[in-house]
């Protein structure tokens, strides 16, 4: 299976976005990852629905948003309206999951569910059969930039274990945080289908399809 990348625009400079996006693009970006944060779920606001709305008319790829907000019901409607393909809610944030991944679905758009490392992957056990998507963040979610969380290569391969024994393979496996051409092996190694990535496609010397391109041999 060929494994997705999705360059994080946390790390893209924000008076650019159009640019970064198409650079992206050309360099064969499968997704665009968008993170929304909103100061209380995690200590650091980003950006929100007028962004997302904006992307919308910059890119035909798959907008991946991942919203790491407090009562993200609230805000999951005027998500997709927006032009979110993919909607990721935090297990720690929703209190009835149920109810949020069907309102994305009925939305029209692809719902999935995201864990902070110190959660473990068995908070997920019952929600699995609802959801298109599991993220696994292998740093703690707030800031572009940080080191991944070792621990978090054994949490993906317990999840493909997981979806593989009830024939919930078609589940896409997310990992974000920290991942590099140094971490990108062990983690589709141990079964992640998507890799999301900011300061290794954005902050790093050498162009955006150097670094994609890094990224991609990395992970194959
Ligand atoms: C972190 C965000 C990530 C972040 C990843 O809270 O959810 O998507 O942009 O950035 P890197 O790849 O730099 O760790
Ligand atoms: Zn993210």
């Amino acid at each position: 299976m060929t494994v997705k990348i999705a360059p994080s625009i946390l790390s893209a400079d924000f008076a650019r976005l159009a640019d970064a996006v198409a650079e992206a693009e050309a360099a064969g970006a499968d997704w665009i990852h968008v993170d929304v944060m909103d100061g209380h779920f995690v200590p650091n606001i980003t950006i929100g629905v007028p962004v997302v709305a904006a992307l919308r008319r910059v890119t035909r790829l798959p907008l991946d948003v991942h919203l790491m907000i407090e009562q993200p019901d609230r805000y999951v409607d005027a998500f997709v309206d927006a032009g979110a393909d993919w909607l990721t809610v935090h297990q720690e944030a929703s209190v009835h999951m149920h109810r949020t991944v069907e309102r994305i679905r009925q939305l029209g758009a692809k719902p999935g569910v995201s864990i902070n490392p110190a959660t473990p992957w068995s908070a997920l056990s019952e929600i699995l059969p609802y959801v298109d998507m599991i993220l696994v963040m292998s740093v703690n979610p707030g800031f572009g930039g940080q080191t991944f969380i070792p621990t978090s290569t054994r949490k993906i391969a317990d999840l493909r274990r997981e979806l593989d024994e009830h024939g919930l393979w078609p589940i896409e496996l997310e990992v974000d945080g920290g991942i590099s051409a140094r971490t990108a092996g062990e983690v589709v190694a141990a079964g992640a289908t998507v890799l999301v990535a900011g300061a290794a496609v954005f902050n790093k010397a050498g162009s955006v399809a150097e670094n994609i391109r890094s990224l991609r041999a990395a992970a194959e």
